[in-house]
């Protein structure tokens, strides 16, 4: 019975991705989210060389943190993110993520990370493998699917990523890590359901919060699942 009453006690964790706000009312869009079910604020940090886009940085961030209730899930679409790792642990950071493709050494960074406190995630791209998180999945507290190539927020979302969520989950449960999987990419109530049900833990969506005139019914939309 008490595991019952776990289980269904159980929701995703939502975190909405920032990239998709309005930045000339950031501050409204924050308030909107401390007082919605969100579990978490997705932070992109895009560096224009890693990625074909620049986002934001250090003062945005600053200021982003400074009015949040949630914690920050920040994910470095940098290259050689261990020259920053320092700069992002300062913050009110639940987890801090680089990308498999952007580090030499990922273990040394993933260990860097987690001597904070901080929970450690890996984003892989489309095209990647899981297959190549199999040395690395007992030290990692997150894996971010990347199911749109990373750059910009409204894009559809890749179906064969959820082929990938089906193969990490397979390999977390043989590895028994504890490992969660987040989905980031064109993410909507019509593909969660079947992302959580393959073994999603983190739901990350831009568009269909913050481009809807419903963002903390879509929010809680998604916790439902
Ligand atoms: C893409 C970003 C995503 C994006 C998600 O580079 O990593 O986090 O903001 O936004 P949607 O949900 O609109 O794809």
């Amino acid at each position: 019975l008490f595991r019952l009453i776990l289980f269904l006690g159980m929701s995703s964790i939502v975190a909405p991705s920032i990239l998709s706000a309005d930045f000339g009312n950031l501050s409204n869009d924050i308030s909107m989210l401390n007082t919605s079910k969100a579990d978490w604020i997705h932070i992109d940090v895009m560096d224009g060389h890693f990625v074909p886009n620049i986002s934001f940085g250090m003062p945005v961030i600053d200021f982003i943190n400074s009015l949040s209730k949630k914690p920050l899930d920040i994910n470095l679409m940098i290259s050689k993110p261990e020259r920053y790792i320092e700069n992002f642990l300062k913050y009110n950071t639940k987890v801090l993520t680089v990308h498999l493709e952007a580090s030499k050494h990922l273990h040394r960074t993933i260990q860097h990370i987690k001597s904070n406190g901080v929970m450690a995630g890996v984003a892989i791209n489309p095209h990647t493998d899981v297959n190549n998180l199999s040395e690395i999945i007992t030290d990692l507290d997150l894996v971010c699917l990347m199911s749109v190539n990373p750059g910009f927020g409204g894009q559809k979302f890749i179906e064969n990523s959820l082929n990938k969520v089906k193969k990490l989950k397979k390999m977390i449960l043989s590895k028994n890590s504890k490992c969660k999987i987040q989905v980031d990419g064109g993410v909507n109530i019509l593909n969660a359901g079947q992302l959580v049900k393959n073994g999603t833990d983190v739901l990350v969506a831009g568009n269909f919060i913050f481009k809807s005139d419903t963002p903390k019914e879509n929010i809680n939309s998604l916790k439902k699942i």
